[in-house]
């Protein structure tokens, strides 16, 4: 009796990892993660499997999964060097910094949804670089899955059908009569079990997999691309395809609690917030918090709001504005704005601002973590920005745009459809990348690979990876537990403490009664998708709050 009671407990607190020896691969759809363990069978390695689940995705999850829009891969590999992939969208060259602001200086709508609000996609040429640089197998072997799901269709699961018919999809989708037609069955819904085809994608895929990754920049697909812009008033031109560039990065690197963390640099505002949030923790002693306390809660929410602030004001494209780096890093600045927590308190965020750095002395999208037998790591994050990207596919080439150009400050000052609230660093420029919170990481420990994590879910990215991580570091959870265990988030604004399902209603009534503006019941902060290594097992573990699917062998 004692046994089965034990048994009952242990199974409602806790779920296991899916747990391989070898290799190992995440991503948020079934389909997608059982491509990658293909490509790993057949002799490929992590870079040559996330290549192929990106573009299974492409299909299998036309949410967020994309050719047409761009993100972010952070590499390690098995001899430990690290690197940086930037395939993030560029603002066309015509774009303006007004453009999205009506004659009052009102923020419209177009940043979101149609033609104007795609920027310049980077997806191909990223995924092209990942293959060239780090894999082993021929470039149309990795294509091959996606061109077959789209070319004979696959069957739709309970989640896309549920997705397809949400009120989001609906409002996105409407009015792109492309759109309308590929992702409504004849008119109507999806329904679980129906056959997906997506003939015109699988065209496109066949043409990129024969001709390389030029052939979405200046063959026909560009040509095609840039015709249909300029048909729909959308900005985009040949000549901004023919000129992006993927560009490869030195990833930031940092530490918590003698574990090396391999973070995002900009344009991605995730790296620096993670590393500079998790200074202030291990300053604050947050690992003797205790799970789920208020105390734990407490010190998350002020750090979140004080790095928030930071992002607002500091934050933009590299290659654009001067970030002061090493300055937002330092242990000076972090133990400077710890100081201004107080334990038992909230800070009103209207009482914070960005902080004063020392002076210089001379901010839907998907996921995927692959480990292979090597010991090869890519944490790789892409996007479509919402839900369906802008709602446009393209005509003839079977694929939904980004609607990416929404991470700009349309109006500095005036939040996006995240709530960010961005500066003039991250105002709109001709050619200038928009700032994101696309967040992969690596954690290392003694010079071993521990952790791959990374997530969707806009400005709660940076949040959302970082407690799936401390949940492992500080609270000795596996990784499906680290990443199921509910999640809190704060970005300064609004000045509002969001906590997912299953906090306690204690410690919700202690945060109240410190100052805090809590928000209960969130459905997710951000959707984590992990790999850790431990006692030379691989844990897999897809987010708990989506159909994601770990697998391996
Ligand atoms: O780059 C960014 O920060 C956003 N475009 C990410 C969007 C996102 O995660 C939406 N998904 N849930």
């Amino acid at each position: 009796m004692r046994f089965l009671v034990f048994l009952l407990v242990s199974s409602a607190l806790a779920r296991d990892p899916v747990r391989t020896r070898k290799v190992m691969v995440v991503a948020q759809e079934p389909i997608a993660t059982d491509v990658g363990v293909e490509i790993l069978r057949k002799g490929g390695n992590a870079y040559d499997a996330a290549v192929a689940v990106g573009f299974a995705l492409a299909v299998t999850y036309p949410s967020a999964g994309n050719i047409g829009g761009g993100g972010f891969a952070l590499v390690r590999t098995a001899r430990g060097e690290s690197s940086f992939l930037d395939f993030r969208e560029k603002a066309p060259a015509k774009a303006t910094r007004d453009m999205y602001l009506d004659s009052k200086g009102q923020p419209t709508r177009e940043s979101v949804i149609g033609w104007r609000a795609a920027g310049v996609p980077g997806t191909v040429r990223g995924l092209a670089m990942l293959h060239a640089k780090y894999g082993k197998l021929k470039w149309g072997q990795l294509l091959a899955p996606a061109i077959r799901l789209a070319d004979r269709g696959f069957e739709v699961s309970y989640a896309l059908a549920r997705g397809l018919s949400s009120a989001g999809a609906k409002r996105m989708l409407s009015g792109f009569a492309e759109s309308e037609r590929l992702y409504r069955n004849g008119g109507k819904l999806f329904e679980a079990g129906d056959r997906m085809r997506l003939p015109e994608l699988a065209r496109t895929l066949k043409r990129i997999a024969r001709r390389g990754p030029d052939e979405f920049y200046t063959g026909e697909t560009a040509r095609i691309l840039a015709g249909e812009m300029a048909r729909n008033g959308g900005l985009i031109t040949g000549e901004d395809l023919r000129n992006y560039r993927a560009v490869e990065r030195k990833p930031l690197v940092g530490n918590y609690r003698g574990h090396e963390l391999i973070a995002a640099p900009p344009p991605s505002s995730g790296g620096i917030g993670m590393i500079h949030m998790m200074a202030m923790l291990e300053r604050l002693d947050y690992a003797k918090a205790g799970l789920g306390s208020a105390r734990h809660a407490h010190l998350l929410a002020e750090v979140m709001r004080r790095y928030y602030a930071d992002r607002s004001f500091f934050l933009g494209d590299p290659d654009f504005v001067k970030i002061p780096l090493a300055r937002l890093l330092s242990a000076e600045y972090a133990a400077s704005r710890a100081g201004t927590i107080e334990p038992e308190r909230a800070t009103a965020s209207s009482a914070l601002d960005h902080g004063v750095i020392p002076p210089e002395e001379s901010p839907e999208t998907t996921h995927l973590s692959i480990v292979d037998g090597q010991g090869n790591a890519v944490s790789l994050t892409y996007t479509l920005n919402g839900g369906y990207g802008c709602g446009v596919t393209v005509p003839r080439l079977g694929f939904l745009l980004n609607n990416e150009m929404d991470d700009f400050s349309a109006k500095p000052g005036t939040p996006n459809m995240f709530g960010a609230i961005g500066g003039e660093a991250n105002a709109i420029a001709p050619n200038k990348r928009m700032l994101s919170s696309m967040t992969p990481t690596i954690v290392t420990r003694n010079g071993k690979l521990l952790m791959v994590v990374g997530a969707p879910g806009g400005t709660r990215i940076i949040t959302g990876v970082m407690q799936a991580i401390l949940h492992v570091l500080d609270f000795k959870l596996n990784m499906q537990d680290a990443i199921d265990t509910p999640r809190l988030h704060h970005q300064w604004k609004p000045d509002t403490l969001y906590l997912e399902r299953g906090w306690s209603p204690d410690t919700v009534a202690i945060l109240e009664r410190m100052g805090h503006k809590v928000q209960t019941g969130i459905a997710s902060v951000a959707n984590v998708h992990g790999i850790l290594v431990e006692d030379q097992w691989l844990q897999g573990a897809p987010d708990g709050r989506t159909n994601g699917k770990a697998a391996g062998y």
